[in-house]
């Protein structure tokens, strides 16, 4: 802890990160920082570069799978209050979310609001960093569609804004290289709340229909799609719904889910995303691609 001296309000060593993930799985790190201001925030980042402690920041754990042997680094996680802001300018139907704002809180206050442009999030669970950073979304579209400009902090402890055009967003990535995104700009247009809502659950209903319940431990999509083709279609013609591995399944409802069950390791998902790789590629010399972030 010694690194830490001074910041012990904010620092916890040896903490277990499962909680912080929607598989509820994997060891523990050794720091979990919580920094309320950006000052402190660079503070954290300078001490951990001094000491050669490696460090990585968490959004909403909801694309995440860390390792039962967890790992040895500061994990950081901005979800005080300063990174947690939402302002709103009606007139010009932008808003600024922090990134530690809760992406389905955020999708439901803009419905309220009579604001349309992230409709198509609805269901995505994630921070808004998160989100930014691997530009969330699916068939309906994607956070980017909406993002203006983000205000980054990178490994120095510079803050700046990077905006359209510059910032590019594309299927699950953006150009986006500076480690910590502190907040979005977001542009939406004024629609009737009553349809959004509507929208809201057209996209809902739909997720409900061809996706494992919310209530159940997942990380969404395993796999990136590989270019015109839905690497669950792939999984699901390989024959691997309902492949098992210890506690982990590959989703009967869709093929690119795998869901954590009673006793579930972590080791027995990072098996079976091996098992599903060499079915896909024996069977159509395809590679898949993680979408899923493993942290070991
Ligand atoms: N399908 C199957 N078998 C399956 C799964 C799907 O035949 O096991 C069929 C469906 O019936 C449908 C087609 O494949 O005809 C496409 O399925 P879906 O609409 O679910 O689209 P997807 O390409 O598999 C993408 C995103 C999802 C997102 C959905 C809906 C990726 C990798 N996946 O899935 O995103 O929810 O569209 O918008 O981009 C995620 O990123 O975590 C995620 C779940």
């Amino acid at each position: 802890m010694s690194i830490f001296i001074g910041l012990e309000e904010i620092v916890e060593s040896d903490y277990p990160l499962a909680k912080h993930t929607w598989y509820r799985l994997g060891g523990l790190a050794d720091y979990f920082i919580r920094p309320k201001t950006v000052e402190q925030l660079k503070d954290v980042v300078r001490r951990c570069r001094d000491n050669k402690v490696r460090y990585g920041v968490i959004g909403a754990g909801s694309n995440l799978l860390v390792s039962d042997e967890g790992v040895r680094a500061a994990v950081i996680k901005l979800e005080t209050e300063q990174f947690t802001q939402v302002s709103f300018d009606a007139g010009m139907a932008t808003l600024v979310a922090g990134a530690g704002v809760d992406l389905r809180e955020l999708v439901r206050t803009c419905a309220q609001k009579g604001l349309s442009g992230l409709e198509a999030l609805t269901g995505i669970p994630g921070s808004v960093g998160g989100a930014v950073r691997m530009n969330a979304g699916g068939r309906f579209g994607d956070i980017g569609a909406a993002v203006e400009a983000v205000r980054l902090m990178d490994a120095d402890g510079n803050v700046f804004e990077k905006g359209k055009p510059e910032l590019i967003f594309d299927y699950r990535t953006t150009n986006i290289t500076a480690q910590f995104i502190l907040e979005a700009r977001m542009r939406l247009t004024p629609a009737e709340p009553d349809q959004i809502l509507r929208t809201i659950k057209e996209v809902w209903i739909y997720k409900e229909n061809n996706q494992p319940p919310l209530n159940t431990r997942n990380s969404g999509c395993v796999f990136k799609n590989p270019r015109g083709v839905s690497a669950g279609v792939l999984i699901d013609r390989a024959g691997l719904k309902g492949l098992r591995i210890g506690g982990a399944v590959v989703s009967e409802k869709h093929a690119n889910f795998i869901v954590a069950e009673k006793d579930c390791t972590s080791r027995d998902i990072i098996r079976l995303i091996e098992a599903i790789r060499q079915r896909v590629k024996e069977q159509f010399d395809i590679d898949l691609e993680l979408e899923l972030e493993i942290w070991r």
